[in-house]
């Protein structure tokens, strides 16, 4: 059987165009304007390209956008004050930190200082506590766009076998719980996995969030396997972007792969928008 290319730009794209529609009711019935508010310390050139784009993905779907780009030198109070400030504008319903950020400056305290209703990227420990229990809450970006490239690509998730690589706060660990949620029977595997090709045999659907450039052969893949790769690893000497996954190596077993670029990545901007806009629409009370 043909192998499916699942294409994360088209599929982004629509629900980039989902939000902008809504975006564009929730200011005719409701006269509130969704507003994200985006803070960059330092000039880490890849958070710089990062900001840009949500910038303008911002202007896309019709938000306003406040952009705060801040020296390497700010201290961690200045930071905290901005975000107090911007947790108490009612104008405000979204408050991003771009990550990482400068070394005196400490990441978690950042995080918890921001208000859970405008915690966009999801971070929050409330935020995964609520995704945790079922209860609502914003879902990290990258994840919560996996289950969307998923249910919009036909691929089944209740009762298949989903194995996981890697346990990060920020993919691996909300990836479980998600798929948890859509009914799906989970494993998360780790750099302490033992065996880990026989593991990643099992899944119905295999997702790769490693950071380590074409690990996954198709010794780790079942025919028929539906492969997620969440991998971005640039080449130094080329400057060509890979995945986690070895896309030649695999391509034939699988029934359907996410391409590295064009795959996950362009999803966590669209479903950050997507969380933005919920967190307007809860925080104004709108009924759309
Ligand atoms: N740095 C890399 N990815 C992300 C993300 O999704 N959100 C934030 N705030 N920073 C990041």
């Amino acid at each position: 059987m043909e192998t499916k290319i699942i294409d994360g730009k088209a599929i982004s794209a629509a629900v980039k165009d989902e939000v902008k529609e809504k975006t564009a009711l929730l200011f005719e019935k409701f006269g509130v304007k969704a507003c994200l508010a985006v803070i960059l310390v330092g000039s880490d050139p890849a958070s710089a390209v990062y900001v840009r784009n949500k910038k303008r993905a911002c202007e896309y779907v019709g938000f306003e956008s406040l952009s705060y780009e801040l020296p390497e030198e700010t201290t961690q109070d200045e930071l905290l004050g901005l975000i107090d400030k911007l947790n108490a504008d009612d104008k405000v319903h979204g408050i991003l930190v771009q990550m990482p950020l400068p070394k005196h400056i400490d990441e978690k305290t950042v995080i918890d200082r921001i208000s859970p209703a405008k915690d966009v990227d999801g971070f929050h420990p409330m935020s995964v506590g609520a995704l945790c229990i079922g209860e609502p809450g914003f879902v990290s970006c990258t994840p919560a766009g996996i289950i969307q490239l998923l249910k919009r690509s036909g691929v089944e998730i209740a009762g298949k076998e989903c194995v996981i690589v890697g346990r990060s706060n920020i993919v691996g660990k909300p990836m479980a719980l998600l798929m948890l949620r859509e009914n799906a029977t989970v494993t998360v595997t780790h750099s302490r996995t033992k065996d880990l090709p026989a593991v990643c045999r099992r899944a119905d659907i295999l997702i790769a969030a490693i950071g380590k450039a074409k690990m996954i052969t198709e010794d780790y893949v079942k025919e028929g396997a539906v492969i997620i790769d969440v991998g971005i690893n640039r080449d130094p000497e080329s400057g060509k972007l890979f995945g986690d996954v070895d896309y030649e190596n695999v391509f034939d077993k699988c029934s359907a792969i996410t391409p590295v670029p064009g795959g996950v990545g362009p999803m966590t901007i669209a479903m950050l928008m997507n969380n933005c806009l919920e967190a307007a629409i809860r925080l104004s009370g709108a009924k759309l």
